[in-house]
């Protein structure tokens, strides 16, 4: 089967974008089709200017006094109110600090102490591994504490949600197939039998429009890295509603998070609001950086980001079922967009290597074992000419068998 849609219906998608100027803001570089932005997002020359200036201005004129001419110590909760922006968090319930993995650590602990009575950490078994693997951390803290996994203890999460549950760790889109979840609803549910949830929102921040204030969402954790383009090993978030801030308690009771750091007691007393999720000191020149990305959302419409998300996956499911259809490709995911992250996977018995081939040729997706295939779309810099000439790529590796050459074979590290 051909595809219905020709390259010059791609090119009219292309001049009616209207977040078509937004690529000029990052750089990709020439020949390469980037579809890892939910892995590594692109760099931005922003991002450079900030760095540029917080070390040969701050760093090296002001020296120490940047701590507060340059506002370096208040930059994890001013980071954090304007990502809130982007997840729909009102001021106050957001900072940036350490990683996502550090942050599950902490929000599961504050949950499990609010919540004393209840043993149970419920989340998925085909979660993001370092979600689990933070949450036996924590459980094994915590005596008497079991995780229960969807899809090994009962189908679905929904199943697993009683009265014994303290708290549910739960990815807003999956890592691997890019299902999303109603977070409204799921929310809704732990509430129902008193149970807390922490939103995972790591391929959704900066993907999509994400609405916690209105979900009710208790917690929240993500990262900066992948479609905010905060850099590589950029630092992480975590959101907590207002309504806990009191009541949470986390185990990482590091000066910063100390309600008067500066005055060095001997003893910990927790901060106030949202402060009290911090540890240590942060690293001042990645938060510069992620400053400088977060920047460009002042000028995105969301809604606009969401659409195209949807429109580019839409038109990559329909372009490879038609023209790669025939080599044994088989997509894992929701085809309906509003069910969808802003990926796509394929599952393909070689997929590592049809996935080195495309990196080969330019084409830069990633490959998830055993058998996924990933690509990200990023609205703010992938256009609709980019989905057109991967699929021809893939359609020439699949058709000429391009992925069976001996090289491709060999195990190195994809992505
Ligand atoms: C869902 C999810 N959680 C967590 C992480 C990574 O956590 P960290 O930044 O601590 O390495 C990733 C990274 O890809 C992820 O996809």
């Amino acid at each position: 089967m051909r595809a219905t849609i020709d390259l010059a219906a791609v090119e009219a998608m292309d001049a009616a974008d209207p977040l078509r100027a937004m690529r000029d803001r990052f750089i990709l570089p020439e020949g390469v089709i980037y579809l890892d932005g939910n892995s590594l997002g692109a760099a931005a020359p922003a991002v450079f200017n900030e760095l540029q200036k917080a070390a040969t201005q701050e760093w090296a004129q002001d020296l120490i006094r940047a701590w507060n001419t340059a506002g370096w110590f208040d930059m994890p909760v001013a980071l954090g109110d304007q990502l809130g922006r982007l997840i729909g968090a009102e001021a106050g319930q957001t900072v940036v600090c350490d990683t996502t993995s550090i942050n599950i650590y902490k929000v599961l602990h504050a949950a499990l102490g609010i919540r004393p009575n209840r043993s149970v950490i419920v989340a998925e078994g085909d979660s993001f591994p370092t979600d689990l693997y933070m949450a036996e951390g924590v459980a094994s803290t915590r005596p008497g504490t079991v995780l229960r996994l969807e899809g090994v203890d009962a189908p679905t999460i929904e199943e697993l949600i009683d009265e014994r549950v303290a708290v549910i760790l739960v990815n807003h889109v999956n890592y691997k197939t890019g299902q999303l979840r109603d977070m409204a609803a799921l929310t809704c549910k732990a509430h129902q039998v008193g149970a807390l949830i922490v939103w995972d929102l790591c391929h959704t921040a900066g993907a999509l429009p994400v609405e916690l204030d209105a979900a009710n969402a208790d917690f929240a954790i993500g990262c900066t890295y992948k479609y905010l383009n905060g850099g590589p090993g950029a630092p992480a978030f975590i959101y907590a509603a207002k309504r806990h801030h009191d009541d949470v308690h986390q185990p990482l009771s590091g000066w910063w998070g100390h309600a008067r750091p500066f005055a060095f007691e001997q003893s910990y007393a927790a901060g106030s609001g949202i402060r009290r999720f911090l540890c240590g000191t942060q690293p001042v020149l990645s938060m510069r950086a992620l400053k400088g990305a977060l920047d460009i959302w002042d000028d995105v419409d969301m809604a606009a980001v969401r659409k195209k998300s949807i429109a580019l996956t839409d038109l990559f499911i329909q372009l490879v079922e038609a023209r790669c259809g025939a080599y044994g490709l088989e997509l894992e995911g929701p085809r309906d967009g509003n069910a969808r992250g802003s990926q796509v996977s394929f599952l393909h018995p070689h997929g590592y290597q049809v996935m080195r081939a495309l990196i080969e040729r330019g084409v830069i997706g990633d490959f998830r074992a055993p058998s996924t295939i990933r690509f990200g779309f990023t609205p703010l810099y992938v256009g609709y000419k980019d989905v057109w000439q991967a699929v021809e790529v893939l359609e020439d590796i699949l058709r000429t068998g391009a992925w069976q050459e001996a090289r491709f074979a060999v195990k190195t590290a994809v992505t």
